[in-house]
């Protein structure tokens, strides 16, 4: 893997996690983004909303960065190797752990792909026992990787 783009791509993960919920809206709403994300919230927006500012106030323009960045918050049935390790990276950084991020950071050290749907199954499976919705892309994700 190419740690550079991988190393730009866990800088910046979140570069947009703190803004307000007003501003995310708004920036949906007004950018061109699908209307559908209102559904949603903070934690599938600041992936693709995080990309819409690194573009603009850092003019990071790595395709496979800005693709990382938007798949680590809601995932994609085509998520690529670098996508994945942003997206594991982000589950089991040493300050979590519980059961489900132990047992990905255990798999990440030689399965990527199962380290993956680790974090798939307790991301989906934490949702549905909250009765919280679930981002459609991230179920298909889960469906498309389960068949690898
Ligand atoms: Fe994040």
């Amino acid at each position: 893997m190419d740690i550079d783009r991988a190393g730009l791509a866990g800088l910046l993960h979140d570069y947009a996690k703190q803004i307000s919920v007003k501003d995310y809206q708004n920036l949906i709403q007004t950018q061109g983004l699908d209307p559908e994300l209102l559904n949603y919230g903070r934690g599938i927006w600041h992936g693709l909303v995080g990309v819409w500012f690194i573009q603009r106030e850092l003019g990071v323009s790595d395709p496979e960065v800005l693709q990382a960045i938007v798949r680590h918050t809601t995932g994609d049935p085509a998520m690529t190797a670098l996508d994945q390790i942003i997206f594991v990276a982000d589950f089991i950084e040493p300050a979590r752990d519980l059961p489900g991020e132990i047992a990905a950071r255990e798999a990440a050290e030689h399965d990527l792909l199962e380290a993956t749907l680790i974090e798939l199954t307790n991301t989906l499976t934490y949702l549905i026992d909250n009765r919280k919705v679930v981002y459609p892309k991230t179920l298909a994700t889960y469906n498309a990787l389960i068949k690898r």
